[in-house]
């Protein structure tokens, strides 16, 4: 006998995005990016803005931060701070060519009175490499975030860190890797990870999705979940299967351009988790 497919329910998130003006391919810092392949600049806003629209169609809240000419890459807000019960912590990025768009995000989140605002003293990718799942936060290692940034991150936002190793270049920030869909529940490529760390994710989530290497390639991992609604590139569509299967609601995505440097829909995304106050 099958098991009920179990009712979803979304709950209204607060992102923050980056408009993708200045987006282009200029150098290589992952295995995706060929700085010789033209870019369309113009379609890259395009399909950001649909994404955008998206979201707020879904009854989520966007915010901006202001993009920096010089940095094609600053798109990528995930990479700007990690937010836990309000608690910020900033970026540090791990090649030169990132490094100045950290003081953006430490200074929109100072500017708005976020009442923790940590810099970071290693050297960390924010939510590429930090993935909250309820209370807790599984960080990859292997190829952008320093492991002592892990401890850093737990004494910083005060919830537990889990470390995993990355092993596949072509899988270099966790959120390519590995998605939240619930506060309970994940779903994963195992390829792009250690043995030990593949039996850790088994450990701690036993029912977890499995996502092979052809929704794997074409960034099917790198979605954001509101519980409900799961937007993803619309290229994974086995995955999307997957998720319907389990009572989840696919929304595929086309960011073809952004995908030119190694991002996709998680990589656009910061989510601003903010503290309940006790007794909500
Ligand atoms: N070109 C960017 C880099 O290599 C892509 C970052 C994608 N962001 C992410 N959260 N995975 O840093």
């Amino acid at each position: 006998m099958s098991e009920p497919t179990p009712v979803r329910e979304a709950t209204p998130r607060h992102y923050l995005m980056c408009r993708p003006t200045h987006f282009d391919v200029t150098y290589a810092i992952n295995p995706w990016m060929d700085p010789g392949k033209p870019v369309d600049a113009d379609l890259a806003v395009e399909q950001w803005e649909g994404l955008r629209r998206l979201y707020v169609e879904h009854g989520h809240t966007v915010d901006l931060v202001e993009p920096v000419e010089g940095l094609p890459d600053m798109v990528f807000s995930a990479n700007g701070a990690t937010v836990v019960d309000d608690r910020v912590l900033v970026a540090k990025f791990r090649h030169p060519e990132r490094t100045a768009e950290a003081p953006s995000y430490h200074e929109w989140f100072t500017s708005r009175d976020y009442p923790q605002v940590t810099s970071a003293e290693y050297v960390n990718e924010a939510e590429g490499d930090y993935i909250v799942v309820g209370r807790t936060v599984l960080a990859g290692t292997g190829f952008r975030t320093d492991p002592r940034a892990h401890a850093e991150a737990q004494e910083a936002l005060g919830v537990p860190v889990v470390s995993l190793q990355l092993v596949d270049p072509r899988y270099y920030h966790l959120d390519v890797a590995l998605a939240a869909l619930s506060d309970t529940e994940v779903m994963y490529h195992p390829g792009a990870f250690s043995e030990e760390s593949r039996a850790v994710l088994r450990e701690l989530y036993p029912d977890a999705l499995l996502v092979d290497a052809a929704d794997a390639e074409v960034f099917g991992l790198n979605a954001v979940s509101d519980g409900k609604h799961v937007f993803l590139p619309e290229t994974a569509t086995g995955l999307a299967e997957q998720l319907r299967a389990r009572g989840f609601e696919p929304i595929g995505v086309d960011l073809s351009e952004l995908f030119k440097a190694g991002g996709s829909v998680k990589c656009c995304t910061l989510e601003i988790r903010h503290r309940v106050p006790a007794g909500a």
